[in-house]
């Protein structure tokens, strides 16, 4: 889909491929101090049935992406990220719009994160969204043993026919 984005020039959101790996991995690193590696985003993409990965380009420029697994009527959002260049200007808003909205689509009714209980960012941008918190895992990241605070929100029902996709048991 194509929108215009507060940030000159064309927003757009796609499915990620194997040949967007090395744009995900320059991403990953400047936004994680526990990054996936390569090969971790290749089994996502290439063994998890259950995985859905976007990328976000302006002017078909790489400058985020996100993901999630689809399990049941649940989807478990694995990573979102932006480009540092790029953040601050709802992006990341734009981002998890259109990862929610996909999620509603294929039928999933409610969404769930886990996020550093010291990522005041990202933390605000999911209550934002709608996002409430639900629980604490202790110790849950292993760089620093921070724990990770774990939140829900509501997903709008969302007429689709592709609601069977996320409905499959592993
Ligand atoms: C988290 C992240 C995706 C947010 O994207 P972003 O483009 O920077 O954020 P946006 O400009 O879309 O801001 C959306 C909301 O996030 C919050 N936010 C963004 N920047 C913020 C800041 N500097 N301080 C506090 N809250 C902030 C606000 O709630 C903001 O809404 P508002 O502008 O109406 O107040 C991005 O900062 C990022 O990639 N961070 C590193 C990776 C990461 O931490 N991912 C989350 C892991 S759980």
């Amino acid at each position: 889909m194509k929108e215009l984005s507060q940030f000159p020039g064309e927003l757009t959101f796609r499915l990620m491929m194997l040949d967007d790996l090395p744009d995900v991995m320059v991403i990953e690193h400047e936004s994680f101090t526990l990054p996936w590696t390569r090969e971790a985003f290749r089994n996502e993409l290439t063994n998890n049935h259950f995985a859905k990965y976007m990328m976000m380009e302006l002017n078909g420029e790489p400058i985020g992406y996100a993901g999630m697994w689809t399990i049941m009527d649940e989807a478990h959002v694995t990573n979102i990220a932006v480009r540092e260049a790029y953040r601050g200007r709802k992006l990341g808003e734009r981002l998890l719009d259109e990862l929610m909205r996909t999620a509603a689509y294929l039928g999933m009714k409610r969404i769930t994160l886990e996020v550093r209980v010291s990522n005041s960012v990202a933390r605000n941008l999911y209550e934002k969204k709608g996002f409430t918190p639900s629980g604490i895992r202790k110790g849950y990241y292993s760089d620093n043993h921070e724990d990770a605070l774990i939140m829900w929100a509501d997903l709008p029902n969302v007429e689709s026919t592709a609601g069977e996709e996320g409905s499959e048991q592993k």
